[in-house]
C-alpha cells in the first residue's frame, strides 16, 4: 500500500516535471479563464484606433522570441542600474506598442493577479493582432514565464538585419531552431505595418533588383540625406491587410527591404515565395504553424523565471 503511493507520488512528480517544461494551451483554463478574452478585446480596441498597432505588437513577439527565447525580456525598462534590449540597433526608435502591452496587462492583472506572463501575453496578442487584420488564428501555447534578465548584446546580434543577404537570414533562423519554410513564411509579416527610411535607403537609391517606379515613389519621402525616420508600408498594395500580398510584392521586384527582396532574387527560396502569390490558404497554414515553432523558442516554464507584475521591470 504504502509502495503503490510512493509509486503514485513519483509518477505524479514526474508527471508534473514534465509538463511543466512545455507550453500548453489550456494552460491558463483554469488558473485565468478570462485571460485569452481580456487580452483580445484590448488587442481588438487598440487595433481598431490604430491599425498598425497590430503590426506592432506582431513585432514585438518576435523581437522577444529571438533573444534567448521567448521570455518578455524585450519589455523590460533600462535604469541606472539594468540594461535592457530596448537601445539595440534594431529596437531603439522602431519598437512601440509597450504601452498598449502595459494596458494590456493591467486589464489582465485586474482579473487574476500575477498569474499570466508578459511573454504570453506577446504570443496571445500577436496571434490577436494578425486575426484584427483579417490574417488566419492558430492556438496559442502558453505557460511562458518572464525572464529576470535581458541581453542588449544578444539583441545586436541575432535580430536580423535589413541589409542581410539570404544565406545569412537562413542562418539567423536556423540559429533559433527555425527551418528556412519558417524563414519565407514569418518574413509575410511584413504585410502588415511601416518600416523607417533608414532601413531601406541604399535599397532604393543604390539596388538594381527593384522595380524603378516603386524605387522613385519612395524616394520622394525617403531623401538620400535625412529623413531617416519617415515611414513608408512593407507592404505597398494593402498595408493593414494580413494578406498573401508580401509575396505578390516580391515577384514584382516591390519588396521594400534589401531582406525581403532576398527571399525572391534568383534563388532557392523563389518557388516557396511564388507559390504563396497564388497560394494564399498555404501562406495562411505555413504562417501558423511558423508562429507556434517561434513561440516555442527556448521558453521559461514551471518554477523558472518569474511573472512579472509590471512587463517594464523585474519584480
Ligand atoms: C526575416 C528577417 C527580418 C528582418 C531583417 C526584419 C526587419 C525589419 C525592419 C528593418 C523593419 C522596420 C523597422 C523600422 O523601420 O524601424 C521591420 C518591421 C516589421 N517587422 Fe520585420 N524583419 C524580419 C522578420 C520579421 C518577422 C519574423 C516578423 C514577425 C513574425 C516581423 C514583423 C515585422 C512587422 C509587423 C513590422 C512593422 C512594425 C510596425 O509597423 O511597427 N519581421 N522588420
Ligand atoms: C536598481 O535600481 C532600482 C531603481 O531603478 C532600485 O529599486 C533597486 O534597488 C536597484 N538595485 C540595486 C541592486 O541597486
Ligand atoms: C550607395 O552606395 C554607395 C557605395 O556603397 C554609398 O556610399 C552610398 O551611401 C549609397 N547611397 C545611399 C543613398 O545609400
Ligand atoms: C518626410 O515625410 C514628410 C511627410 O511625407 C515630407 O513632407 C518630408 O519632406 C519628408 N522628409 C524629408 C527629409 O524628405
Amino acid at each position: 500500500m504504502a509502495f503503490c503511493s510512493l509509486v503514485s507520488l513519483f509518477l505524479l512528480l514526474l508527471f508534473t516535471a514534465m509538463v511543466s517544461a512545455q507550453l500548453l494551451s489550456t494552460f491558463y483554463d483554469t488558473s485565468c479563464p478570462n485571460a485569452l478574452s481580456t487580452i483580445q478585446s484590448a488587442v481588438k480596441d487598440a487595433v481598431a484606433k490604430e491599425s498598425r498597432m497590430g503590426a506592432s505588437l506582431l513585432r514585438l513577439h518576435f523581437h522577444d522570441c529571438f533573444v534567448n527565447g521567448c521570455d518578455g525580456s524585450v519589455l523590460l525598462d533600462d535604469t541606472a542600474n539594468f540594461t535592457g534590449e530596448k537601445t539595440a540597433f534594431p529596437n531603439q526608435n522602431s519598437l512601440r506598442g509597450f504601452d498598449v502591452v502595459d494596458s494590456i496587462k493591467s486589464q489582465v492583472e485586474a482579473v487574476c493577479t500575477q498569474i499570466v506572463s508578459c511573454a504570453d501575453i506577446l504570443a496571445v496578442a500577436a496571434r490577436d493582432s494578425v486575426v484584427a487584420l483579417g490574417g488566419p488564428s492558430w492556438t496559442v501555447k502558453l505557460g511562458r514565464r518572464d525572464s529576470t534578465t535581458a541581453s542588449l548584446s544578444t539583441a545586436n546580434s541575432d535580430l536580423p538585419g535589413p541589409n542581410l543577404d539570404l544565406s545569412a537570414l537562413i542562418t539567423a533562423f536556423s540559429n533559433k531552431g527555425l527551418s528556412t519554410t519558417d524563414l519565407i513564411a514569418l518574413s509575410g509579416a511584413h504585410t502588415i505595418g511601416q518600416a523607417r527610411c533608414v532601413t531601406f535607403r541604399n535599397r532604393i537609391y543604390n539596388e538594381t533588383n527593384i522595380d524603378s517606379s516603386y524605387a522613385t515613389s519612395l524616394q520622394a519621402n525617403c531623401p538620400s540625406v535625412g529623413g531617416d525616420n519617415n515611414f513608408s508600408d512593407l507592404d505597398v498594395q494593402t498595408p493593414t491587410n494580413f494578406d498573401n500580398n508580401y509575396y505578390v510584392n516580391l515577384v514584382n521586384n516591390k519588396g521594400l527591404l534589401h531582406s525581403d527582396q532576398q527571399l525572391f532574387n534568383g534563388g532557392s527560396t523563389d518557388s516557396q515565395v511564388k507559390s504563396y502569390t497564388t497560394n494564399s490558404d498555404q501562406f495562411s497554414t505555413d504562417f501558423a504553424a511558423a508562429m507556434i515553432n517561434m513561440g516555442d523558442v527556448d521558453p521559461l516554464t514551471g518554477t523558472q523565471g518569474e511573472i512579472r507584475i509590471s512587463c517594464r521591470k523585474i519584480n
